[in-house]
């Protein structure tokens, strides 16, 4: 057993030299395996005598540690050199075109919102935004709606605790109109811009969910009329449906925050059973608008003899319904994967005037 110093060096040399994890493997069977030298070392000492188990047992196990420490160290220098080798040589180019189909799909929803984007920003308006977080100011007071107005309990709204600073009620805003007013306050006008985004109500069926998306329009400039808003209204709806034979009915009607007020019917035939939008066969109720009523104007601290505008608000759920085709507003929140994969776009599905809004 004097040649024990001289195996430990020999195997110590020979897992240096293991040139990878498979080689190393090896080495580590030929010594510790069920077959392994080093094993066969070990079952020896049952035939010793007490005394040379003694003198030889330690040798025999300082022979196995070393060789077991030897293996772990080489593992995990060779490991390690693994790894910076793929850091070298694996890197991913994030600036390569998407290559074969991706999973994701991007939602009708914001599909619809691009292609409003993209018809109103070749008309000259602008994307407006404001928080959904909002004060019952902004919400009510400043469209015309006061605190004691019929119009503040059909909204049913969803308020929460606490006051902000100036100690107005923080709510979820019920509607995109509060866009309007801060648009007003922090531009100056000529104002054109829509204001897509989410809403919320405390409503619940095929038709209500509780959170939802409209989308808002406002003009302010001089000399604005009714028949500026019409022309918009038809222009947006024809380049949205990419159909020239929409036709448009204003009916007159009542919101607080225009004077006049208008509700937009679309045509629509029935052709198979289904509501095919163009023509005048049969109407229903699009969205609502109307010229910005002077004291909205005043609120947000323009004079209202110097500024006139048109408003309007429509639901982009709804929108997209008649446009994709589907029937139960509830599934456009449920995040089902396949309904995702039938009505979602792909990423690269940009909608542009010339490309086609409809992808
Ligand atoms: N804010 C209204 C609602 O949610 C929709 C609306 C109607 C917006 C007429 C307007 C408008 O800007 O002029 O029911």
């Amino acid at each position: 057993m004097a040649d024990l110093e001289q195996m430990t060096g020999d195997w110590l040399a020979r897992i240096g030299a293991a040139g990878d994890l498979a080689a190393l493997e090896t080495e580590r069977v030929a010594a510790l395996g069920k077959q392994g030298v080093v094993t066969g070392l070990l079952k020896t000492l049952g035939g010793m005598s007490p005394e040379e188990r003694q003198s030889e047992g330690p040798r025999i196990h300082a022979l196995r540690e070393a060789v077991t420490a030897a293996i772990a160290d080489r593992k995990a220098a060779l490991e390690g050199a693994e790894l910076e080798r793929r850091l070298a040589t694996e890197g991913l180019d994030m600036t390569l075109p998407v290559a074969g189909a991706s999973e994701g799909s991007v939602h009708p929803v914001s599909q619809v919102m691009d292609e409003l984007a993209e018809i109103f920003a070749d008309l000259g308006f602008a994307v407006a935004t404001g928080p959904e977080i909002e004060d019952d100011w902004r919400n009510f007071t400043a469209l015309n709606i006061p605190e004691s107005h019929p119009a503040r309990a059909m909204h049913d709204t969803f308020y929460f605790d606490r006051k902000d600073g100036e100690g107005r009620s923080m709510l979820l805003r019920t509607h995109t109109s509060p866009v309007q007013i801060r648009t007003m306050q922090s531009q100056e006008p000529p104002i054109y811009v829509i204001a897509p985004g989410r809403t919320y109500r405390s409503d619940s069926d095929a038709t209500h969910t509780p959170m939802f998306h409209q989308v808002e329009g406002l003009v302010i400039d001089r000399g604005i009329t009714l028949g500026h808003l019409k022309w918009t209204l038809e222009t947006f709806l024809k380049a949205y449906f990419e159909r020239d034979d929409i036709v448009l009915r204003l009916r007159p009607s009542y919101f607080p925050f225009t004077e006049p007020s208008a509700e937009v019917d679309v045509g629509y035939t029935i052709q198979n059973g289904r509501r095919v939008l163009g023509g005048t066969d049969h109407w229903m109720e699009l969205l609502g608008s109307g010229m910005v009523h002077p004291r909205v104007i005043a609120n947000c601290g323009l004079d209202p003899d110097d500024w006139q505008g048109f408003a309007f608000g429509c639901g982009i759920d709804r929108l997209a319904m008649l446009k994709y085709g589907m029937d139960d507003l509830r599934a456009f929140f449920d995040g089902d994967m396949r309904w995702l994969r039938h009505y979602g776009f792909r990423a690269l599905d940009v909608p542009t005037l010339s490309g086609g809004v409809g992808a």
